[in-house]
């Protein structure tokens, strides 16, 4: 057997020409894109089963993990986004993809309760579809771009869970679309709405997801928090969500989402709890060219 690297790395000790042989049989692929990402999957899985000398029953395990992961799909349940999600590959792939910067909002996880475009909604309209105990909250929201210029007739998506800690699409008895909404801001970018403050909640753990997170000693919950997804044609859609100050699972959420901009106090306006936030759309173009040049630098 021979070696290429360094005769202390374990990774290299064990078949090294069968990574070798894996890699060079792709040339023949279409895409160039595939063949870089499938290389590097195929090195790093193969590091990794080198270097903790992973057992025939170990693998079986995780084949036997993956399996019960695909089973566990429905169209109203995505094991897989909830396994990116507790591993914090979706915030690494989001921390990648999203423009940042000066005016600009940050975003966050999608998550698996996206339900589609929901019913258009009037400026002041509240989202629920039922009464519910539990405080007021007044959302005004502004719609800009990164100079704090408004952008007028944005599609302002929201959702969130009821204070059972559950979103309709989990839970038969709420009305389908309670608590989701969609808005257009208007000329100076303003939208706002009325809902209930959101309460923490764990994501669905009764499948391979929730059995690893309490494998790895890990708590289900995710912060309180609104979810939105706002668009504007020429501009980059941000997904992201407002969390409430105070909750106790800020700095521990299960999918690593909370980032301190995206953390709200709602103040007493008129009596009613109220959120006022300034949303910052990057533009289309000026963030193609801004991935651009780093992807140059990089290069570099
Ligand atoms: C959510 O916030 O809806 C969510 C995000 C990730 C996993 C589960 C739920
Ligand atoms: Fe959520």
């Amino acid at each position: 057997m021979t070696s290429t690297g360094s005769a202390n790395d374990p990774r290299e000790e064990i078949f090294p020409e069968l990574t070798r042989d894996v890699i060079a049989r792709m040339k023949d692929g279409e895409s160039k894109r595939l063949r870089e990402i499938m290389s590097l999957v195929v090195s790093h899985v193969h590091a990794i089963v080198r270097e903790a000398k992973i057992t025939h029953d170990e693998w079986w395990q995780a084949i036997d993990f993956l399996t019960r992961a695909g089973k566990m799909c429905s169209d109203s349940r995505q094991e897989f986004i909830l396994l990116s999600d507790i591993l914090g590959i979706s915030m690494l792939v989001d921390a990648i993809d999203h423009v940042g910067g000066p005016g600009l909002s940050e975003s966050t996880v999608l998550g698996p309760f996206y339900a589609g475009q929901q019913r258009e909604l009037a400026s002041g309209e509240s989202i629920l579809l039922r009464e519910e105990e539990a405080d007021p909250l007044e959302m005004r929201g502004r719609v800009t771009d990164s100079e704090g210029r408004p952008i007028a007739n944005a599609l302002v998506e929201v959702w969130q869970t009821a204070p059972n800690q559950l979103y309709d699409v989990q839970d038969k008895d709420q009305p389908e679309g309670h608590l989701r909404g969609s808005f257009r801001s208007d000329a100076a970018g303003t939208f706002r709405f009325r809902t209930i403050l959101p309460v923490s909640y764990p994501i669905p753990d009764d499948g391979p997801a929730g059995q690893l997170l309490a494998a790895m000693g890990r708590h289900p919950f995710r912060p309180a928090h609104i979810h939105f997804m706002i668009s504007a044609p020429g501009y980059r859609t941000l997904v992201t969500h407002l969390f409430l100050d105070g909750d106790e699972y800020l700095g521990s959420d299960a999918v690593f989402g909370v980032k301190p901009s995206l953390v709200i106090r709602p103040r007493l306006m008129d009596g009613i709890n109220t959120v006022e936030y300034d949303f910052g759309l990057a533009d289309e173009r000026e963030s193609t060219r801004v991935q651009v040049e780093e992807l140059r630098r990089q290069r570099r």
